[in-house]
């Protein structure tokens, strides 16, 4: 098979990666990739990954490309391209490609959708009000005592959100957003939750438009300092399996959401096929739903697939082809763990063009995979062209040792202004 991957960072690096290893693939496009993408190659054929200059919003680009490698099946990572309805575009133009389609998007891209669906179809969540008028968000956000997330309501960059713990807070994000427009038009409606407190964990399910298949637990990082302090990023580490569920729990949790998620999406005409990734607060009552994601996390890709034994293109196949059902998932019992290296700066702003050092000597390690994000070729040399820039993965017999591991090869890959949170999986290990 010839496959086709969109998009450019950790994410799609890892499943470059996996795909490469199925004895299935014969060759493979990554637009527009990143330099680690780019030193892939199949493991059948040995033919490298060819990255191409398409960018993953490039949507018309991307079908040209298409068009003329007809590759037996285009994946694609990123939400932007799924809401602008890059399936829909490829399915219409005959192209077998996996990923949800611009209705099953909504999930992701209007949060007021998200809401209403689950509000509709009994999934637990935070209480919340929709609102397209300030007035009308200052008195909710009154009635929760300023302790809100206040959500632009559309795509943000993954930047929509603003955590207040007080009235004046809240009043202030409602005008930044609504009257501001910090977010752009994404802004005209918002969702007020109330603040939720508790651990919280990724889930992910691969659905087929029948069925869902559950992964295992992770958890990521989303603030950019130790302890979670500091701005919220697109995520500064991972692990997987978290501690804060039973195999048991994990099954009535997924019961609790998915259930409900596969009856409302029967109900409202959505055809699933791709990846729901739910964040969920186990708060002291039950866990709650805080937002869907219709795409893989980043980085929590890079430890799930890190683990995962099936052949990762037969499972995105039988997603495509809604055969899901005969399929089993199989984990290795290793635990994995991700820390992300950022740019000095991130998620302000940072400089690129960085040389990277350490990274043959990391690659010949056994158990550790250093997924590039923001990283470009400077002739030779591998150089910083991101926020994110690597996310160095290792995978041993438990979490401590998993976590030692990626430590030590973070230890070894030097670049100016390198940032890391040293307390990747720390929660978890107590
Ligand atoms: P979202 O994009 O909706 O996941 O929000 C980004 C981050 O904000 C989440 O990962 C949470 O850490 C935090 N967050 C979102 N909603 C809530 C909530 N209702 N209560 C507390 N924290 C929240
Ligand atoms: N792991 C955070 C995200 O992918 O949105």
């Amino acid at each position: 098979m010839k496959l086709l991957v969109i998009g450019s960072g950790g994410r799609e690096h890892a499943l470059v990666w996996k795909l490469a290893q199925s004895p299935h693939v014969t060759r493979m496009w990554c637009a527009p990739g990143n330099a680690g993408i780019q030193q892939e190659q199949t493991e059948k054929t040995k033919r490298p990954v060819e990255c191409v200059n398409v960018g993953a919003e490039d949507l018309p680009g991307l079908l040209a490309f298409a068009q003329e490698k007809k590759p037996d099946l285009t994946v694609v990572g990123p939400d932007n391209p799924l809401a602008l309805g890059i399936v829909d575009l490829f399915q219409r133009n005959g192209l077998r490609v996996w990923g949800a389609n611009r209705k099953a998007a909504q999930f992701e891209s209007s949060k007021a959708f998200s809401q209403r669906f689950m509000e509709k179809y009994g999934i637990p969540t935070a209480r919340s009000g929709t609102f397209s008028e300030p007035a009308a968000a200052r008195k909710f956000a009154a009635s929760l005592g300023g302790r809100c997330a206040v959500k632009a309501d559309g795509l943000a960059l993954g930047k929509g959100v603003l955590l207040t713990t007080n009235l004046a807070e809240a009043e202030k994000a409602i005008d930044e957003i609504m009257v501001g427009k910090v977010f752009g038009a994404a802004g005209t409606k918002i969702v007020i939750q109330e603040f939720l407190e508790g651990m919280e964990i990724s889930l992910h399910a691969l659905c087929d438009g029948k069925v869902a298949k559950l992964f295992p637990t992770a958890q990521d990082h989303k603030r950019a300092l130790d302890n979670n302090e500091g701005l919220n990023t697109g995520g500064m580490g991972a692990y997987s399996p978290t501690p804060f569920l039973t195999d048991a729990q994990l099954v009535d949790v997924a019961k609790m959401i998915l259930d409900p998620f596969l009856r409302g999406c029967t109900e409202e005409g959505i055809d699933f096929r791709g990846i729901i990734y739910p964040g969920v607060m186990l708060t002291k009552d039950e866990p709650k739903v805080l937002e869907f994601n219709a795409r893989f996390g980043d980085p929590e890709t890079q430890v799930y697939l890190t683990r995962l034994e099936n052949d990762f293109v037969e499972l995105l196949d039988a997603s495509v082809n809604g055969t899901l059902g005969t399929m089993e998932l199989k984990w290795s019992p290793l635990a994995s763990v991700c820390v992300v290296m950022a740019s000095g700066g991130y998620p302000g702003s940072y400089a690129k063009g960085k040389p990277i050092h350490g990274l043959d000597g990391a690659a010949r390690l056994p158990n550790v995979k250093v997924f590039h994000a923001g990283t470009a070729r400077a002739g030779e040399q591998i150089v910083t062209s991101g926020g994110r820039v690597l996310g160095v993965t290792a995978w041993a017999k438990d979490l401590q040792a998993a976590q030692s591991a990626a430590y030590a090869v973070v230890e070894r890959i030097k670049f100016e202004g390198a940032h890391f949170r040293r307390d990747i999986a720390a929660k978890a290990l107590g």
